[in-house]
Protein backbone atom coordinates (compact mmCIF):
# COMPACT_ATOMS: atom_id res chain seq x y z
CA UNK A 1 0.00 0.00 0.00
CA UNK A 2 1.61 3.28 -1.34
CA UNK A 3 0.80 5.95 1.09
CA UNK A 4 0.28 10.10 0.29
CA UNK A 5 -0.09 12.65 2.41
CA UNK A 6 -1.51 16.35 1.44
CA UNK A 7 -0.51 19.29 3.80
CA UNK A 8 -1.38 22.82 4.01
CA UNK A 9 -1.66 25.26 6.38
CA UNK A 10 -5.25 25.04 8.08
CA UNK A 11 -6.29 21.46 6.76
CA UNK A 12 -9.73 23.06 5.93
CA UNK A 13 -8.92 24.66 2.14
CA UNK A 14 -6.47 23.26 -0.01
CA UNK A 15 -5.05 20.19 1.74
CA UNK A 16 -8.98 18.20 1.78
CA UNK A 17 -9.43 19.20 -1.79
CA UNK A 18 -6.08 17.23 -2.92
CA UNK A 19 -7.26 14.47 -0.66
CA UNK A 20 -10.37 14.45 -2.17
CA UNK A 21 -8.99 14.34 -5.49
CA UNK A 22 -6.14 12.25 -5.74
CA UNK A 23 -8.13 9.65 -3.92
CA UNK A 24 -11.01 10.15 -6.63
CA UNK A 25 -7.67 9.18 -9.19
CA UNK A 26 -6.39 5.70 -7.23
CA UNK A 27 -7.26 2.09 -6.56
CA UNK A 28 -8.19 2.26 -3.29
CA UNK A 29 -6.70 -1.19 -3.05
CA UNK A 30 -3.52 0.27 -3.72
CA UNK A 31 -3.06 3.73 -2.16
CA UNK A 32 -4.28 5.93 0.89
CA UNK A 33 -4.58 9.34 0.53
CA UNK A 34 -4.35 11.41 3.98
CA UNK A 35 -4.21 15.01 4.37
CA UNK A 36 -2.97 17.54 7.38
CA UNK A 37 -2.13 20.81 8.59
CA UNK A 38 1.50 22.47 10.12
CA UNK A 39 -1.01 24.49 12.25
CA UNK A 40 -3.78 22.46 14.80
CA UNK A 41 -5.97 25.77 14.14
CA UNK A 42 -8.61 23.63 12.92
CA UNK A 43 -8.58 20.51 14.21
CA UNK A 44 -11.29 18.22 14.43
CA UNK A 45 -13.22 20.77 12.15
CA UNK A 46 -14.58 20.05 8.92
CA UNK A 47 -13.01 20.94 5.69
CA UNK A 48 -14.51 24.91 4.72
CA UNK A 49 -17.66 25.03 3.19
CA UNK A 50 -16.07 26.48 0.15
CA UNK A 51 -14.41 23.71 -0.15
CA UNK A 52 -17.09 20.85 0.18
CA UNK A 53 -19.18 22.85 -2.35
CA UNK A 54 -16.16 22.77 -5.35
CA UNK A 55 -15.59 19.24 -4.16
CA UNK A 56 -19.44 18.18 -4.59
CA UNK A 57 -19.79 20.23 -8.02
CA UNK A 58 -17.58 17.83 -8.88
CA UNK A 59 -18.79 14.62 -7.80
CA UNK A 60 -15.91 14.29 -4.88
CA UNK A 61 -17.93 14.25 -1.19
CA UNK A 62 -15.01 15.22 1.09
CA UNK A 63 -17.55 15.62 4.15
CA UNK A 64 -16.12 12.86 5.99
CA UNK A 65 -12.53 14.66 6.14
CA UNK A 66 -11.24 16.25 10.20
CA UNK A 67 -8.71 18.29 10.34
CA UNK A 68 -5.79 17.58 11.99
CA UNK A 69 -2.20 18.64 12.78
CA UNK A 70 0.26 17.36 10.59
CA UNK A 71 3.82 15.46 13.17
CA UNK A 72 6.63 14.16 12.99
CA UNK A 73 5.41 10.24 13.12
CA UNK A 74 3.87 11.30 9.66
CA UNK A 75 6.95 10.52 8.16
CA UNK A 76 7.10 6.84 9.46
CA UNK A 77 4.04 6.54 7.80
CA UNK A 78 3.68 8.50 3.86
CA UNK A 79 5.55 7.33 1.13
CA UNK A 80 4.77 10.98 -0.11
CA UNK A 81 4.07 14.51 1.12
CA UNK A 82 3.06 17.01 -1.11
CA UNK A 83 2.50 20.52 0.13
CA UNK A 84 0.97 23.48 -1.08
CA UNK A 85 3.12 26.36 -0.66
CA UNK A 86 6.87 26.97 0.85
CA UNK A 87 5.77 28.32 3.80
CA UNK A 88 4.08 24.51 4.08
CA UNK A 89 7.71 22.90 3.11
CA UNK A 90 9.15 25.09 5.39
CA UNK A 91 7.28 24.13 8.39
CA UNK A 92 7.03 20.34 7.53
CA UNK A 93 10.69 20.47 7.02
CA UNK A 94 11.47 21.58 10.29
CA UNK A 95 9.81 18.19 11.80
CA UNK A 96 12.22 15.79 9.22
CA UNK A 97 15.44 14.14 11.26
CA UNK A 98 16.92 12.67 8.15
CA UNK A 99 17.67 12.78 3.85
CA UNK A 100 15.43 10.47 3.79
CA UNK A 101 12.52 12.27 5.70
CA UNK A 102 12.87 15.59 3.80
CA UNK A 103 13.33 13.76 0.85
CA UNK A 104 9.57 12.43 0.90
CA UNK A 105 8.76 16.24 0.58
CA UNK A 106 7.26 18.03 -2.69
CA UNK A 107 5.73 21.15 -3.61
CA UNK A 108 2.44 19.76 -5.10
CA UNK A 109 2.87 21.55 -8.03
CA UNK A 110 6.45 20.75 -9.24
CA UNK A 111 4.71 18.04 -10.97
CA UNK A 112 3.23 19.95 -13.48
CA UNK A 113 6.27 22.70 -13.00
CA UNK A 114 9.07 21.05 -12.42
CA UNK A 115 11.59 23.16 -9.92
CA UNK A 116 9.70 26.64 -10.41
CA UNK A 117 8.78 27.03 -6.53
CA UNK A 118 5.21 27.49 -8.18
CA UNK A 119 2.57 27.42 -5.15
CA UNK A 120 -1.44 26.70 -4.45
CA UNK A 121 -2.38 30.62 -3.30
CA UNK A 122 -4.24 30.23 0.27
CA UNK A 123 -7.96 30.58 -0.44
CA UNK A 124 -8.86 31.14 3.00
CA UNK A 125 -9.81 34.89 2.05
CA UNK A 126 -11.18 35.10 -1.25
CA UNK A 127 -14.82 34.46 -2.65
CA UNK A 128 -15.36 31.15 -4.49
CA UNK A 129 -13.54 32.02 -7.43
CA UNK A 130 -10.31 31.56 -5.38
CA UNK A 131 -11.65 27.73 -4.26
CA UNK A 132 -12.42 26.97 -8.25
CA UNK A 133 -9.22 28.21 -9.22
CA UNK A 134 -7.81 25.90 -6.84
CA UNK A 135 -9.40 22.99 -7.11
CA UNK A 136 -8.36 23.29 -11.28
CA UNK A 137 -4.51 23.43 -9.90
CA UNK A 138 -4.91 20.49 -8.10
CA UNK A 139 -6.57 18.87 -10.01
CA UNK A 140 -4.37 18.92 -13.01
CA UNK A 141 -1.39 18.02 -10.38
CA UNK A 142 -3.11 15.02 -9.12
CA UNK A 143 -3.89 13.60 -12.65
CA UNK A 144 0.10 14.39 -12.71
CA UNK A 145 0.86 12.89 -9.47
CA UNK A 146 -1.84 9.46 -10.19
CA UNK A 147 -0.21 8.69 -13.51
CA UNK A 148 3.54 8.90 -11.86
CA UNK A 149 2.59 6.44 -9.02
CA UNK A 150 0.25 4.00 -11.63
CA UNK A 151 3.17 3.88 -13.28
CA UNK A 152 5.36 2.72 -10.70
P1 LIG B 1 -5.70 25.98 4.16
O1 LIG B 1 -6.33 27.46 4.34
O2 LIG B 1 -4.29 26.07 4.69
O3 LIG B 1 -5.75 25.78 2.69
O4 LIG B 1 -6.58 25.05 4.95
C1 LIG B 1 -6.35 28.15 5.56
C2 LIG B 1 -7.32 27.87 6.47
C3 LIG B 1 -7.36 28.57 7.67
C4 LIG B 1 -6.41 29.54 7.93
C5 LIG B 1 -5.43 29.81 7.01
C6 LIG B 1 -5.40 29.11 5.81
N1 LIG B 1 -6.47 30.25 9.16
O5 LIG B 1 -5.64 31.15 9.34
O6 LIG B 1 -7.33 29.98 10.00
Amino acid sequence: MTKILMVCLGNICRSPLAEGILKAKLNPTKFYVDSAGTSGFHDGELPDPRSIKVAKANGIDIENQRSRLFVKADFEIFHHIFVMDISNYENVLKLAKSDAERAKVRLILDHIHPNAKLEVPDPYHDAIEGFNRVYEMLDEACSCIAEELNSV
